[in-house]
């Protein structure tokens, strides 16, 4: 099968590096990819936000099938255009990738299926948003209605910083995204990631994760795209993932068909597990990143076949095995990061791995031949282990070899797991 990759962060090089152990592959293309992918992969540079350029090539290049990493394109319609043309593609249509495109959109389909989440309103204008969380009170949490780069939340501990964020909102801090504000009930729990195919008729749990999102050590800080994840999430018990499967991910599946945009492609439901039990923070239609890169650590099935029944509406005919080992990521960044900081910053060397261990590429190139680090987050070293303390030993060994003076990265990477295990 003759396969195209979409993206170039360290989501798809842990993708790419899967797929290509598949022994079904037998050409993997990626766009525009990144150093780490090229290992795998024939990097393709056209722009991907460019739905044509992505058919044209796929057309000339007789591919088989395409596979989606982020959401932009999603939300862009690329998939809905490679459908049209009779191609193959993992990730849902831009109708349906509205779950996570449209926080309003979600809580909607909540509301319609009686999907257990944070009770909320709509507002399109400032005093209306205002008076609702005068009259709710705090802690209470504002988000804007549009992608807004993981930035548009704000969990309001008093009235006053929930009415600051609702001018920000308004005032253009988050552009478009903001032009419509949710505001909902604070859930308060332990928060888990779950991860679950659907090709809109079945679906196929894959596992669980849990990730640090603030940049400091202790979870403080301001918040990033990740500063590291950990599969599977212990929160995440056997008897509270076949609760999410039929309270969340069931009705989900069923109310998207129903409202007439069918969901193919994967779940990546943020959950609150609170005393009632699971509920819905918010949908991702792509998989994590760098949640991505421990399921793929932990991943035994090929997952070339996988993604295909997804995409052609046989997900009942495959399943997937998982390694009880659990793996950790420990994401390296740009020091300055998630403020401003330097770019084309010169990696001198990244360890190779072995068995169970991996640094997965995100923001690199080459210039003039050099590995230079050109993102905010820049490299995930991953390893598994046959508990949390060892993954996260083995990880940060590894990483204690990559040679790369701007970079930095948190030390406490899976820390509550460690504590449970050592209770
Ligand atoms: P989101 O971008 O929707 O994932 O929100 C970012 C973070 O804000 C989440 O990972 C949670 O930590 C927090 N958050 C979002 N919604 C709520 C809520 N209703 N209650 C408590 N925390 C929330
Ligand atoms: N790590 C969170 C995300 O991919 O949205």
């Amino acid at each position: 099968m003759k396969v195209l990759l979409i993206g170039s962060g360290g989501r798809e090089h842990a993708l790419a590096w899967k797929l290509a152990q598949s022994p079904e592959l037998t050409k993997l293309y990626a766009a525009p990819g990144n150093p780490g992918i090229a290992e795998h992969a024939t990097l393709v540079p056209f722009n991907t936000e460019d739905n044509d350029a992505v058919v044209s090539f796929c057309k000339d290049n007789a591919i088989d099938f395409v596979v989606v990493g982020p959401e932009a394109p999603l939300v862009a319609g690329v998939a809905d255009r490679l459908r049209a043309e009779g191609f193959a593609v993992f990730g849902p249509s831009a109708a349906a990738a509205q779950l996570e495109g449209s926080k309003g959109f979600t809580k909607d389909i909540c509301a319609r299926y009686d999907i257990p989440t944070g009770a909320y309103q709509r507002f399109n204008n400032a005093p209306k948003a205002k008076a609702y969380i005068r009259e709710q009170g705090a802690p209470i949490v504002v988000k804007a209605d549009g992608l807004a780069a993981g930035k548009g939340v704000t969990v309001a501990m008093t009235v006053d910083e929930a009415l600051a964020a609702v001018d920000d909102c308004f005032e253009g801090a988050f552009g478009a995204a903001g032009a419509e504000v949710v505001v909902e009930a604070y859930l308060d729990g332990e928060e888990a990631s779950f991860f679950c195919l659907s090709d809109g008729k079945h679906a196929l749990a894959l596992a669980t994760a849990q990730d640090h999102k603030r940049v400091g050590e202790g979870d403080t800080g301001p918040n990033t795209g990740g500063m590291g994840a950990y599969s599977p999430a212990p929160v995440m018990t056997p008897e509270m993932v076949e609760r999410t499967m039929k309270e969340i991910i069931e009705p989900t599946m069923r109310g998207m068909a129903e409202s007439g945009y069918p969901f193919s492609g994967v779940f990546f439901a943020g959950l609150m597990i609170t005393k009632k039990g699971p509920e819905l923070i918010e949908y991702n239609v792509r998989f994590g990143d760098p949640e991505c890169q421990v399921l793929m650590m932990r991943l035994k099935s090929d997952l070339l076949p996988i993604l295909y029944a997804t995409a052609t509406g046989t997900l009942d005919k495959v399943t997937a095995e998982w390694s009880d080992d659990p793996a950790l990521t420990v994401v390296m960044a740009s020091k300055g990061y998630p403020g401003s900081y330097d770019k084309n910053t010169p990696i001198k060397s990244i360890p190779g791995a072995g068995e169970g261990a991996k640094v997965f590429h995100a923001g690199t190139a080459l210039k003039d031949g050099a590995l230079v680090a050109t993102g905010g987050r820049v490299l995930n070293v991953t390893a598994s282990g046959k508990t949390v303390g060892e993954a996260q030993a083995r990880a940060y060994a590894l990483l204690d070899k990559v040679e790369w003076d701007n970079g930095f990265c948190r030390r406490d990477i899976g820390w509550q797991a460690i504590k449970r295990e050592r209770a």
